[in-house]
This record gives structure tokens, sequence and C-alpha cells, in this order.
């Protein structure tokens, strides 16, 4: 376990076994499975969903495997913050997933305390090498740390999948030191966003059975990727394939371009999944972050809307 763990936890007696298979928390005992420890249960609203994307397509978001620069641009663009801002800083990321941003922070020296509710076996594995890394088995609406202890607080595409996003920030935001900086990430709640084919079809994709929604989209997505492909071409088409068509295509986003027409259809496939089949997907607005986020932050942030996202992140 990561020597500077323990101190940030918010029991100041938190102790790990000799063998390393338990950690007393606050009079608990609190499992620890291949160095992981668990807070909450291995069963989760984010199984069949986050889980079994990560079960079937571990590595596919990793810049490392796919080739591509597309998660290290990302965050980047999103945060505005230089690679170099992150060297030395302990970081808190919330809702880490497979692990492919917590990949970037690791290179970019960071030490990461990377949270998630679910699959953190999949994101061990995927990142096993880094020592500057702690995977934490909890739920961000719930965290075991010391209030104002990180440099930075980080959250990436998780804020509108969990149960009450209002009370996931107020939560999340008291975790960043006075003078630490804070990047979140929204979808947007916009109207672009809000009138598309993933909303009209989430009520009742979401009661599919995961595997049958799954292998559903799987069958159809090779001719999902030539329509789209075809409409993209033609004057409306964009806006067909964006409000009506379930299907997420990337042929077109430059950052995909070396990848082959099969590695583009398995992202599609992913992200599909991905919007059609989480059991919690609430935008949150621009105006909604910024009050909540004036509520706990004293150094300077801006809110940054854009048609897909709101992101909150600290001006550096
Ligand atoms: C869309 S994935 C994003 C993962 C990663 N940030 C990325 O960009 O690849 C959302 C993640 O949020 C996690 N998540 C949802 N609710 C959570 C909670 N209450 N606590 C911790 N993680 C949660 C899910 O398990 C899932 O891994």
């Amino acid at each position: 376990m990561l020597t500077s763990f323990l101190k940030l936890l918010r029991d100041p007696k938190a102790t790990l076994s000799k063998d390393g298979k338990t950690l007393t928390f606050e009079g608990r005992k609190i499992p620890v499975r291949d160095d992981i420890p668990r807070f909450t249960p291995d069963e989760s609203y984010s199984r069949g969903n986050f889980e079994k994307l990560r079960e079937e397509h571990a590595t596919l978001q990793f810049d490392s495997v796919n080739g591509t620069t597309d998660r290290h641009d990302t965050i980047s663009d999103r945060t505005g913050w230089p690679p170099s801002f992150w060297k030395g800083k302990t970081v808190l990321e919330c809702g880490c997933g497979a692990g492919p941003d917590t990949e970037i922070l690791l290179n970019w020296g960071a030490t990461v305390i990377a949270v998630d509710i679910a699959g953190l076996d999949i994101a061990k594995n995927n990142l096993k090498g880094h020592k500057k890394l702690q995977l934490v088995q909890a739920s961000i609406i719930d965290l075991p740390f010391k209030e104002k202890s990180f440099d930075i607080v980080f959250c990436h595409r998780v804020l509108q999948h969990t149960p009450d996003p209002d009370e996931t920030l107020h939560h999340m935001l008291k975790f960043v030191k006075n003078d630490g900086a804070i990047f979140i990430h929204s979808y947007a709640n916009t109207w672009i966003q809000r009138l598309r084919w993933k909303y009209a079809l989430l009520p009742f994709t979401r009661k599919v059975e995961p595997e049958k929604l799954y292998n559903f989209i799987k069958g159809y997505a090779p001719t999902a990727f030539k329509i789209t492909n075809v409409l993209r071409k033609i004057p409306g088409g964009r806006v067909i394939t964006h409000f009506l068509i379930p299907f997420l295509n990337y042929r077109h986003a430059k950052q995909f371009k070396p990848l082959t027409d099969e590695r583009v259809i398995e992202i599609g496939v992913h992200d599909t999944f991905d919007a059609l089949s989480p059991p919690y997907d609430n935008p949150m607005s621009a105006k909604r972050m910024r009050q909540i986020a004036n509520q706990h932050v004293s150094r300077p942030f801006e809110i940054v809307e854009r048609p897909m996202v709101t992101l909150m992140r600290t001006k550096i």
C-alpha cells in the first residue's frame, strides 16, 4: 500500500494488519484485496453497465494501448493546465473506471489516489507497474479521507452517473486543500444534449438486461457505422445523426484518424452502451455547478460551458 495513503484517511488511528489484508478504520474492519481497500461492497449500481464495459474492453481507452493521444489531449484541453502542473501533486481521482485518465496523470508525475465503486481489479491490472498509485474501492459520496488534504481533486465523466450529482459535488469539493486545484466535468444540461436519442431511449434501455443490450448494440453497430458515415456527407445528415441515430461514430474525429474502422466501431459499441445503460444520467447546468462551487471554493475558478459538457476548473 502506498505509504502516504494511511495519512490521508480521516481516522488518524487507521492501521493496516501485518498480512496487509485488513484495514482497521473507525472501528470497522475494511477488507483489503490485492492491495485495494474495499470500503464498499463488490455489488453496486455500476455492475452490469460500467463494470460490464470494463470486462469487455479493459484497455480500449488507454492511449498507451490504442496508439492515440485522445486522453492526454482531452485532459489538457478540458483542465487548461499544462502537464508540468501535475508533477509532485497528490491527486484524488473520483471515479477512475479502468484507469485511462489515471495513466496520464501518473505519467505526468502525480501521485494518484484513484477511487471507484466498481471494477478496480481491472484498473489494477491495467496500471500495474505504477508505484505512485493507490486504488480505493469506495463511493465518492462517502469518501474515507480527511477534508482539505489533496492538492488536486479530479472528476472526469462521473458526476452525472451518481444518484444525486448536487450532493456528490458538495462532498467531493471538501477534499481539496485551500490552495489546491479542482477539475470537475459533467455532461451539460443543454437542449443539444437533452434532445439527443440517448435521453429518449434511456428510460427503456436501462431496463434491458445488460448482456442483451450490449449484444444488440454490437449487432447493429456495423450497419449504423455505414449509415452514419454516409449521412455525414449529405446536408443535414450530421443533425440527423446527432439527434436520431443511436450509435456514436467517431470516424470523423481527428484524434481517431489513425485507427482502423474495426477499432472505431469497437469504440462506438463501447460508448453507445455507455450512453444507454447507466442507471443514473443527470447532467448538471453551469449555473448549478457555480452555485455549489461558490459554497466551497476560495481559490478563483471558472465554469466553462460547452454544448455537451460543463467544466469547473481552478485558474492556475
Ligand atoms: C463513465 S465512467 C468514467 C470512468 C473514468 N473517469 C473515465 O473517464 O474513463 C463512470 C465511472 O464512475 C463510477 N462511479 C459511479 N458512481 C460512483 C460512486 N458513487 N463512487 C465511485 N465511483 C462511481 C463508475 O463505476 C464508473 O467507473
